[in-house]
């Protein structure tokens, strides 16, 4: 079986088509929404990404915001400017990104972040929303994960799916989303004792370890659905993720590749989260 991909380029031009006419209607009602990202320090990857993010907002009609500060910023500082977005009408979505410079509590800072406005949902509102079922706002790269099996048209009820990564930001929302589909979830990191017996079990698996070759051929069963949502680099230094593609698409019927598989759907989502809280805030 050579796996069918999961391509995450195709499926984020979709729904980012979808966003844009929502936020032309919201446009229509005088409404632009609108994301502040807060850059902090000049790490590398950080500053890709946030510019990432900004021309994603920029190609489907929202307005963003670029806030970069030097890597001496307080944390009161940037307390400071969070609350003034806080109170912004122009701003439904706030994200800082992550890392930040050592010396700020970076779960302080999110906590600042209005619920209401916490389109990364990583507000501790947020995961208890996404705890009780209630609404609120799901990590983007998890729901990501979601969309993609909704894409397939995948029914996750009585499958089995085992998450390995317990991370706040990936594998623990992961786990919740598959369950509130009905999934039976198991949950692996690096204190599992046999990862290949669990995965050999899996209908459905998520690597979100951030290692390279964490997932083979021989710890997959025929017929699964493999996500990755690893972003490593190998020897040569080229892009890949958790999962060993080449051998895994031999097995699994469903994968994604990465590049170009979990990476453009977590911007995707970033965008359908600012919509969403535009869209809230206008009811
Ligand atoms: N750093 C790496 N990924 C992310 C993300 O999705 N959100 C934020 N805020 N920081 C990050």
């Amino acid at each position: 079986m050579t796996a069918q991909i999961i391509d995450g380029n195709a499926l984020s031009k979709q729904l980012r088509t979808e966003v844009a006419t929502r936020a032309q209607a919201l446009q229509a009602q005088g409404i632009t929404p609108g994301l502040a990202v807060v850059l902090v320090g000049d790490n590398p990857a950080s500053q890709v990404y946030v510019r990432n993010k900004v021309k994603a907002c920029e190609d489907s009609g929202l307005h963003s915001v670029l806030e970069k500060y030097e890597a001496s910023m307080t944390e009161a500082d940037l307390l400071a400017r969070v609350e003034a977005l806080n109170n912004d009408p122009a701003i439904h979505g706030i994200l800082v990104q992550l890392p930040l410079p050592a010396h700020i509590d970076a779960q302080k800072v999110i906590e600042a972040i209005s619920p209401a406005k916490d389109v990364d949902g990583f507000h501790i509102a947020s995961a208890g929303a996404l705890m009780t079922g209630m609404p609120g706002f799901w990590p983007c790269t998890p729901y990501g994960c979601m969309k993609m099996l909704e894409s397939i048209g995948y029914d996750l009820r009585g499958k089995h799916a085992v998450v390995i990564g317990r991370s706040n930001i990936v594998g623990k929302p992961m786990a919740l989303m598959l369950l509130q589909k009905n999934a039976t979830v198991t949950i692996c990191h690096s204190g599992t004792k046999d990862l290949k017996a669990m995965t050999l079990q899996a209908d459905v698996i998520v690597a979100a370890v951030g290692k390279r070759n964490v997932l083979t051929a021989d710890m997959v069963k025929p017929g699964a659905v493999v996500l990755d949502v690893g972003m490593n680099r190998n020897d040569e230094g080229k892009l890949c993720g958790d999962v060993d593609f080449d051998g895994v698409k031999q097995v699994a019927s469903h994968i994604t590749p990465v590049p170009g598989g979990v990476g453009p759907m977590t911007i995707t989502m970033l965008l359908v989260n600012t919509l969403e809280a535009a869209e809230r805030a206008s009811k």
